[in-house]
């Protein structure tokens, strides 16, 4: 095996190293995966108007995300069940967020818990969060999180139900018997039973609450004074409401294409949200980002910054922290490579004028060069 070069190659190491029900459950989309392809496809489809002869000797990417400086725009999703993908798991992913000087969002179905990964040092730290049907337990995990030092809760809100993933019911997933959904453990809700399904699928029709909605924003800002960013947008109608019940930021997100199929790329997505959004909140992105040009162009399209979610789990099942330190490392590479190349020297160089989208009018055709005028 040569040198690992991109962050795309670690899917196929993973591939190699992990079980068939582990590899499918980190890899799988819902249903057709049509949105799966088109998170990655339609950021080819945006193309880059780079500036030229500006200097850039110097580049500093760092950033300020909900008042906490970060040394790039590029953050870590929050992704259950990581040891499955290593032993270390979650320690080993809130190890290398904080030597890359980044935010690690912790799932609410990590297999470490919020105690144990503030443990592992210092780091700017998100807590993820599913509300379950006993909201005591909800409220016992969101001041468990605040005591660990969490800076913000990220409300996932595309999960009334999970998604239909075919891979997952073939191979009746569960979780392995020798882990557990740590946070949950002494609450008598971190096993996950067999079905004849997904057992991911029915632990979530079991426990998750379907009647969420918008005046829990409000009731889960009433049992916490953390920040609190709504994860799971793709309209403007509901970003305008998220603002309006008191989101601290958005994140445009289709969980990486593992709920509802057949909605756009969260890239084709931004804009709209970023538009409605009127500058008022933060607007985050994930999905499909693997390269330093993907950070560029969501940056480009109005994105404060964005997060990686499986580059994450197949790093560690290939290196372990090692691997997603590398990871890190490359997307800032290439995405300080892609700012000096287009010719920014800071992010708030970086502008809608960088790229141009396939939505965006075609430039009228101009008149040929003609040697003789
Ligand atoms: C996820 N995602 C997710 N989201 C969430 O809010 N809570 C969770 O526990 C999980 N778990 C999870 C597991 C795995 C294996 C994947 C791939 C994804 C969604 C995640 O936060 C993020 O939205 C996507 O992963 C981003 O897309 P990419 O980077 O994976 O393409």
């Amino acid at each position: 095996m040569g040198e690992v070069t991109n962050v795309s190659e670690y899917e196929a190491i993973a591939k190699q190293k992990l079980p068939k029900m582990v590899f499918d459950y980190y890899a799988s989309g819902a249903e057709d995966q049509w949105t799966l392809q088109e998170n990655r496809n339609a950021f080819s489809r945006i193309l880059f108007r780079p500036r030229i002869l500006i200097d850039v000797s110097k580049i500093d990417m760092s950033t300020t995300v909900l008042g906490f400086k970060i040394s790039m725009p590029i953050m870590i999703a929050p992704t259950a069940m990581q040891k499955m993908a290593h032993p270390e798991g979650e320690y080993a992913t809130a190890r290398a967020a904080s030597a890359a000087g980044t935010i690690m969002t912790l799932s609410s179905w990590a297999t470490s818990s919020v105690e144990e990964v503030a443990s592992t040092g210092p780091g700017i730290r998100f807590f993820q969060l599913y509300v379950y049907k006993d909201r005591n337990v909800v409220a016992q995990l969101v001041r468990r999180a605040e005591r660990a030092g969490f800076k913000a809760i990220a409300l996932t809100v595309d999960t009334p139900r999970l998604g239909r993933r075919e891979a997952d019911i073939k191979n009746r997933f569960t979780l392995p018997p020798f882990l557990t959904l740590k946070n949950f453990e002494g609450l008598d809700l971190g096993k996950m039973d067999e079905a004849n399904d997904s057992g991911l699928a029915s632990y979530v029709a079991g426990q998750i609450d379907r009647t969420l909605s918008w005046k829990d924003v409000k009731w889960l800002q009433t049992i916490t004074k953390l920040p609190i960013l709504v994860k799971g947008v793709l309209t403007a109608e509901d970003t305008r409401i998220a603002v309006q019940s008191g989101a601290a930021g958005i994140i445009v997100s289709n969980h990486g294409a593992r709920q509802l199929d057949y909605v756009p790329a969260t890239i084709s997505a931004l804009e709209e949200v970023v538009k409605a959004a009127q500058g008022r909140v933060p607007v985050f992105l994930d999905g499909g980002v693997r390269r330093g040009t993907d950070v560029f162009k969501a940056l480009a399209l109005g994105a404060s910054g964005i997060f990686i979610g499986r580059p994450v789990v197949f790093s560690l099942a290939a290196e372990g922290e090692a691997g997603v330190r590398k990871v890190l490392q490359m997307l800032r590479d290439e995405f300080e490579l892609t700012m000096a190349l287009s010719g920014c020297r800071s992010l708030k160089e970086i502008t809608r004028d960088h790229i141009v989208a396939d939505w965006d009018t075609p430039r009228t055709q101009q008149p040929r060069y003609n040697p003789r005028l």
